[in-house]
């Protein structure tokens, strides 16, 4: 196992990385919260029936509280009733919620370990390479609303993060390719190791990724100072393309397989406006197919609409804003003409 430490203002803690990483989590509870006398595991009854509980054991009394599948589980209602079943428990400020689950379990259980008794400690156990990767590290969670994606959330870092790979062997492959999206971002973001990560075994992709997004929050944990920013490259695209409903194969785009889209067309749209040369282009082809990632705009989303979906963004300050490439490094690029970012999507295949 690997260790990979995340230090933000807030406090240091550890990402650890290997099969069987699930398993440390007694250990850790017992190094770092010395009056923990109950711990509360949130999750989903999928990892139950996979097993994937087995051997998570935090050493003191624990209860599981299952939530439902997919964002509509993501709410301020299911919030609620983690809470209310935190006090039919007897969950205590001296207590810990732990997450066993991907991004939409680890999103709930920090949301909900920041407000119960307006805050305790909090241990996630990503299960998804989305998760491992990306979701469980950074201590950003959020709920989402009928009027969109993760509007409600809070800042609440773990106290650890166990990255256990053996549990990735059941994941579902819509699910890897959702996680090689975010992976092939971290990657590209990386520079001259862009090929070496997205070839590397799972255990080396996971710690490398840690330690990247570690460094994005070094200095900007609350994301206010634009560090952080750079972290939605590929995003602007992907959140349009995910609330567009776009799907492939029958099945709704996950959201990392719509950020491989998004990277792609990043890279052809800084490319257009003269940032980076095309062999810059070609490392972002090499590594979205070296990692098996469909980059196409999928059957059904026109140019025009997307454009209108970016231009509402809510990181987008109202005007259509991307992170992009360029000569002096990624950096976001605001006001981007509509009739480039048209004609970029249009070379995609978009209609
Ligand atoms: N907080 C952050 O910084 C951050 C960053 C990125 C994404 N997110 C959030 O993460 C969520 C997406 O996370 P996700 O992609 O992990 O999706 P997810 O949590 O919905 O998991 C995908 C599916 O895989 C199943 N699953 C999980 N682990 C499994 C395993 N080991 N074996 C078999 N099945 C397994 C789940 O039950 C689910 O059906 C979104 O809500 C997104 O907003 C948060």
């Amino acid at each position: 196992v690997r260790h990979v430490p995340i230090d933000v203002p807030s406090g240091r803690y550890e990402v650890v990385v290997g099969p069987g990483a699930r398993h440390g989590i007694g250990a850790l509870v017992a190094a770092r919260l010395s009056s923990c006398r109950a711990a509360a595991i949130v999750t989903q009854q999928r990892l139950i029936d996979e097993g994937w509980l087995d051997g998570v054991d935090p050493g003191v009394a624990t209860t599981v509280h299952v939530v439902g599948e997919g964002e509509g589980a993501k709410s301020l209602a299911t919030a609620e009733q983690l809470c209310r079943e935190f006090v039919g428990v007897g969950l205590s400020r001296r207590d810990v919620v732990v997450g066993v689950g991907g991004g939409v379990v680890t999103d709930l259980a920090g949301f909900v370990a920041s407000v119960h008794l307006r805050g305790v400690a909090l241990v996630l156990v990503p299960t998804t390479v989305l998760g491992q990767i990306d979701a469980a590290i950074g201590g950003k969670n959020a709920v989402n609303l009928p009027e969109g994606k993760n509007l409600v959330g809070t800042f609440h870092q773990p106290l650890g993060v166990l990255c256990d790979t053996a549990v990735l062997a059941t994941l579902p492959a819509r699910e890897w390719s959702s996680g090689n999206g975010e992976l092939a971002k971290y990657a590209l973001l990386a520079g001259d190791e862009a090929l070496s990560i997205a070839a590397a075994s799972i255990d080396d992709q996971v710690a490398r990724c840690a330690e990247l997004k570690g460094s994005y929050l070094v200095d900007d944990e609350r994301d206010e100072r634009g560090r952080r920013a750079i972290l939605n490259y590929g995003h602007t695209l992907a959140h349009a393309l995910e609330s567009s409903g776009a799907a492939r194969g029958g099945d709704v785009l996950r959201h990392g397989e719509a950020v491989a889209v998004g990277l792609s067309f990043a890279a052809l749209l800084a490319e257009r406006l003269g940032r980076i040369d095309h062999d810059r282009v070609q490392l972002h082809d090499a590594v979205l197919t070296s990692l098996e990632l469909d980059a196409t705009v999928p059957d059904g989303c026109t140019a025009s609409e997307l454009v209108k979906v970016m231009a509402r963004d809510k990181k987008a300050h109202h005007s259509l804003t991307f992170v992009l490439d360029g000569p002096a490094g990624f950096e976001v690029v605001d006001d981007v003409d509509a009739e480039v970012v048209l004609a970029t999507l249009r070379s995609m295949g978009a209609a």
